[in-house]
């Protein structure tokens, strides 16, 4: 019950990333990123996609060693509640332009990669300096994508995962390391 933070023990099958590896990790990422930027004559901007990027974005943001402004975009991605389509709709816009910025996108996931390819296209519009993404995990399927993606926390199983900002209708995103959900709470 102490591992589960309050859910039943029985709705998490494995912990796949401790809160442990996971700080270790973005503490990590978080020294690359700033290298790279080191010589950025305004502060980077990260944007992240509400809600579930939003606590790999908060950690990333304060384990960065270089000045970085937050900013977030919401949308809705039409297709199955398990699987996107590609197709994406802008829920809630970004409250300042990023053109001539430094902009880092900071992902949850990356499965298909239909969100990404699609928020990819749309920042590119508005004249970004530089524009890349960083994912705290990445599914097989998104190991081959095109899509430029400079750093990866965690290459993980087909599964569906929750906690630290990943949920369930919305549901175990306040856990602190990444589990794989036991099927039978999602299959009812
Ligand atoms: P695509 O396929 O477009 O999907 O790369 C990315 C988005 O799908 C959601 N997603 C998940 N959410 N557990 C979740 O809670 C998962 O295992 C999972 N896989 C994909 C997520 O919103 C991500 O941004
Ligand atoms: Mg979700």
């Amino acid at each position: 019950m102490a591992v589960a933070h309050g859910y039943p023990d029985t709705d998490i099958e494995q912990i796949l990333i401790t809160q442990e590896q996971i700080a270790e990790r973005t503490a990590e990422m978080a020294q690359r990123i700033g290298e790279r930027y080191s010589d950025t004559p305004e502060d980077l901007i990260l944007i992240g996609v509400l809600k579930g990027a939003v606590m790999f974005m908060t950690d990333l943001s304060r384990a960065l060693p270089i000045p970085n402004q937050m900013e977030f975009m919401a949308i809705s991605s039409y297709g199955s509640s398990t699987s996107s389509s590609g197709v994406v709709r802008i829920l809630k816009d970004l409250d300042r332009d990023i053109a001539g910025r430094d902009v880092l996108i900071v992902e949850d996931i990356i499965d298909s990669g239909l969100t990404l390819t699609w928020l990819m296209k749309n920042l590119a519009t508005r004249s970004p300096r530089s524009l890349e993404v960083v994912t705290l995990l990445r599914k097989p399927a998104a190991v081959s994508l095109p899509v430029q993606v400079s750093d990866v926390g965690f290459d993980i199983e087909n599964a569906f995962v929750i906690g630290y900002g990943l949920d369930c209708a919305e549901r175990y995103r306040d856990l602190p390391f990444v589990a794989r959900l036991n099927p039978e709470v999602y299959s009812g």
